[in-house]
């Protein structure tokens, strides 16, 4: 669907409907007789009763915008209605002209939030960074205890914010990329080998045992081999970093004539029911002030989503708090991009 759609509407002198277009079915709900009726005889959205009333009254244009209270779908609507003649005097009339801005205002508004999210996420770190500086000026840098504290809390939030300007470019990136993925074909137990390899010492040194259970003969698949091992790096990295000491991560894959099913389990904390629904929501972490220590950013999931649904795959997740979570990935063979 388009981010918006005009629906066009004349009116005679009189306020009788002269012409519909069929948009206004949709996004006004008229009646499929509409024609020829009066339109304040309508049984339709008081506020545009109320704008054509006052125009015919008082033989003045009006425009509005407003959020529907009677139409079944709720929509934000600007409606105009102007009067109009035709230059040879056969017909004058109003013309009213109704936009449907719902998608338009709902993407303005996730942009607008987004933003907030952004700054404060980029505030936190940049405010600890300023005050470890501080300290360090107002005399903490003769202690050697103080000094080190504070020169390795500057390095922490420093990295910290590298990693959130870095993931905001991969996920600015992700969103143009959505149709330019960057497609080849390779072996699935090539690069599912080369993610354990990789993620191995990580859960070493957190002493999580990372274990593969890979079906034999793995197809060739077509997809963004890079990006797919990001979400793979990013969910192994969750698991590792979410489980109980000596936890286990399993890696697992196996695949049908069509598609291949990734699963990431863990025997960790798990994540609360009630916070599922927002899990791959952009920065969003179960539980701020854990994640404050382990450095996340709470878009790592978010990314994965992205990256996923960009191949026309899916995810999912589930969980038991105190018991695990297990990350399921269906992906076609061939990427439907
Ligand atoms: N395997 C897991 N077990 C429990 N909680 C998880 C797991 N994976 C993710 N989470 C929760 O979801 C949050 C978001 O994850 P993610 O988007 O990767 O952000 P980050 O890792 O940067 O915190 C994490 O902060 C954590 O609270
Ligand atoms: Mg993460």
């Amino acid at each position: 669907m388009s981010l918006f759609q005009d629906a066009v509407l004349l009116l005679n002198q009189a306020g009788i409907i002269q012409f519909v277009d069929p948009l206004n079915f949709e996004v006004l709900e008229l009646p499929e007789d509409a024609l020829g009726q009066s339109l304040t005889d309508l049984d339709t959205e008081p506020m545009i009763l109320q704008l054509v009333g006052a125009a015919l009254e008082q033989h003045a244009p009006q425009t509005a915008e407003f959020v529907s209270e009677k139409l079944e779908r709720q929509k934000t609507l600007a409606l105009s209605i102007e009067p109009y003649e035709l230059s040879d005097g056969s017909a004058a009339g109003w013309i009213m002209i109704t936009r449907d801005l719902t998608s338009l205002r709902r993407l303005e508004s996730i942009e607008r939030d987004f933003i907030t999210n952004v700054s404060h996420e980029l505030r936190t770190p940049l405010t600890s960074i300023k005050m470890a500086a501080e300290s360090l000026q107002m005399g903490a840098i003769a202690n050697e205890k103080f000094k080190e504290r504070f020169l390795s809390n500057i390095q922490r939030d420093a990295d910290r914010l590298t990693r959130l300007v870095n993931e905001l470019l991969v996920l600015a990136n992700v969103q143009d990329a959505k149709t330019a993925l960057h497609l080849a074909s390779f072996g699935l137990d090539e690069l599912l080998d080369d993610v354990a390899s990789a993620m191995t010492p990580h859960a070493r040194v957190n002493d999580i045992a990372l274990e593969s259970q890979f079906a034999p003969n793995l197809p060739i698949i077509n997809a963004d081999r890079d990006r797919l091992r990001q979400v793979l790096v990013n969910l192994i990295d969750n698991a590792i970093k979410c489980n109980r000491p000596n936890g286990i991560v399993t890696l697992a894959a196996e695949s049908d004539a069509t598609q291949v099913t990734l699963k990431v389990t863990d025997t960790g904390i798990g994540i609360p029911s009630i916070d599922l629904p927002r899990i791959f929501d952009r920065f969003f972490r179960v539980d701020k002030a854990r994640s404050r220590v382990t450095g996340g950013t709470g878009l790592g999931l978010s990314l994965v989503k992205d990256i996923i649904e960009a191949h026309g795959g899916d995810i999912r997740v589930e969980s038991t708090v105190n018991v695990g979570t297990t990350f399921t990935i269906e992906l076609p063979i061939r990427a439907k991009a």
